[in-house]
């Protein structure tokens, strides 16, 4: 093999993952010891190099969640109301282990006809009763299965019915999920109501929530012990509302979203945050070169984020001939971005765990995945059936289907009276739960670099500069060989 410089300086060649090998080497540690806590941006340090895309069919509040505690990041896209963006990011702010942070609440005017619409809706049997109808009213009462199930007359007011407040048994919001266990058990209630000292209800915390709640060690936390979130945000004058909102909802990194990064109103927008939210991390791109990186670094983003046509539903270098081969693109911006230690994120075009472990020994210190994560429980929307296979709706955040919903900026239509898309929608298959799944890519990378000799992304960073790290280009057979071959059918290539 040769040192990855020679391979990707050699010649006028771009190269994708599968273009390229890893040479295997010396194996002296066992799997488990592999280390791979990486950095997202300057200052956010991450246990896992996985994050969830900023895109509509992948981050919400869910992912976002989901991906914190597993230990990786998620970032929640912008093709909504600055209002709901920022909810998003409360709803991940506001996790705590068997705490339900915003439960659903009735007001003292619904009836039992509410309750049972509810229960059809989201099979919630039992709510705490609010002056507002929502978390943050005063608590007036909670009412369960046990007190409205027998009664006939389904349009009697919830009041009537309700055990009132004054019953209840109220907790606030110190309380240790332990003594939570007991004080529900020695008192027989499922539902435990969090709150403040005007007897506002501040969270509920219910018993069958808290048998399932597990602890996550490598969850992804500030110095508060508070779920770390992302998002993204455009360049135009009202993305700086939008910015406000989400700091104000306790967002950690902002991502500037745009298809080409290296752009005067990038830089406006990020000189905008770091002057009024100064302890805000701020990831620029997508970019592809090291010129592009230049001007993004020297204007003081924290971050980079590397793609640019890569990702599955992209067609970018299609449509605007611009663009680079994704290994290529990470191995550059990667090396010239180390001198500033500015991580890279390698964003687009993963769809396996070579791919990821590929991104990482050229340089990179995590992934972004769309695709991958698309097909998950956490990812927005549902799943249906076609052509017999269970599916979920993906698309590019550049597609006409997501630009009608609003994200035409990201692709520069928003002044011209065409839109060009530069993406499509389409579906991905179901692919069960990132509970599941992040483990498992976890594992994937960590056998990878065990083979290659190298026992943290660290040392894969060393090893990859000192020329350690080995790689070959592979011809289309030799990529054909590494694949499956010469079967009729098989099954479980994604080893999930
Ligand atoms: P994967 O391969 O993980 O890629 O599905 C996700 C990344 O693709 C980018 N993205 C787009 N690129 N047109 C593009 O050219 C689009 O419509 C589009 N939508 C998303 C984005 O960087 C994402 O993280």
């Amino acid at each position: 093999g040769h040192a990855a410089e020679t391979v990707f300086s050699s010649g006028v060649y771009a190269y994708t993952y599968d273009d390229i090998i890893l040479m295997p080497d010396h194996i002296s540690f066992p799997v488990g010891s592999v280390d791979l806590s990486t950095r997202v941006s300057k200052n956010i340090r991450l246990n896992l190099p996985f994050l969830s895309s900023p895109m509509d069919t992948v981050t919400e509040s869910r992912m976002a969640l989901g991906m914190a505690l597993q230990g990786g990041m998620g970032f929640i896209h912008y093709n909504n109301s600055i209002e709901e963006q920022a909810w998003k990011i409360g709803n991940v702010k506001r996790f705590r282990s068997g705490f339900i942070a915003r439960p659903y609440c009735l007001g003292p005017e619904a009836t039992l006809e509410d309750v049972d619409r509810v229960f059809a809706e989201r099979g919630f049997s039992g709510f705490p009763i609010t002056s507002t109808g929502s978390v943050g009213g005063t608590l007036l009462g909670l009412i369960t299965t046990r007190d409205h199930d027998f009664i006939q007359n389904r349009q009697k007011k919830i009041t009537e019915v309700m055990t009132p407040a004054k019953d209840l048994i109220t907790a606030d919001s110190k309380l240790s999920l332990e003594l939570a266990q007991e004080i529900m058990k020695s008192n027989k209630k499922g539902k435990l109501p969090i709150v403040d000292e005007e007897f506002n209800l501040v969270s509920l915390i219910s018993r069958s929530d808290l048998k399932k709640a597990k602890s996550f060690p490598l969850s992804t936390k500030n110095a508060n012990n508070k779920l770390m979130v992302g998002a993204a945000v455009g360049t135009r004058e009202s993305d700086r509302q939008r910015l406000e909102a989400l700091y104000a909802e306790g967002v950690d990194a902002i991502v500037i979203d745009s298809s080409q990064g290296d752009s005067d109103f990038q830089i406006e927008m990020l000189n905008h945050i770091k002057r009024t939210f100064p302890s805000l991390d701020v990831i620029c791109g997508n970019i592809v070169t090291v010129r592009q990186a230049r001007r993004l670094i020297e204007a003081g983003c924290d971050g980079l984020r590397v793609g640019m046509g890569a990702g599955s539903i992209c067609t970018t270098q299609e449509v605007c001939a611009v663009g680079r081969a994704q290994a290529t693109a990470v191995y550059h911006v990667s090396k010239f971005a180390k001198q500033f230690g500015i991580p890279v994120i390698a964003d687009g075009g993963v769809s396996n765990s070579g791919h990821i472990i590929k991104a990482i020994t050229l340089g990179a210190s995590c992934v972004m995945m769309g695709s991958m994560l698309a097909g998950t429980e956490e990812a927005p929307g549902d799943f249906f059936f076609q052509d017999g296979v269970r599916v979920k709706r993906y698309r590019g955040m550049g597609s006409s289907e997501a630009m009608q919903k609003g994200s035409k900026t990201r692709y520069f239509g928003d002044t011209a009276n065409i839109q060009v898309p530069q993406g499509v929608s389409g579906t991905v298959i179901d692919r069960g739960t990132i509970k599941t799944l992040i483990p498992y890519l976890t594992q994937s990378v960590r056998h990878g670099l065990q083979d290659a000799g190298v026992q943290s992304i660290r040392q894969a960073h060393e090893f990859l500069y000192e020329g350690r790290l080995r790689f070959e280009v592979r011809s289309g057979a030799a990529q054909r060989e590494g694949g499956v071959h010469n079967l009729f059918s098989y099954e479980g290539k994604l080893g999930n």
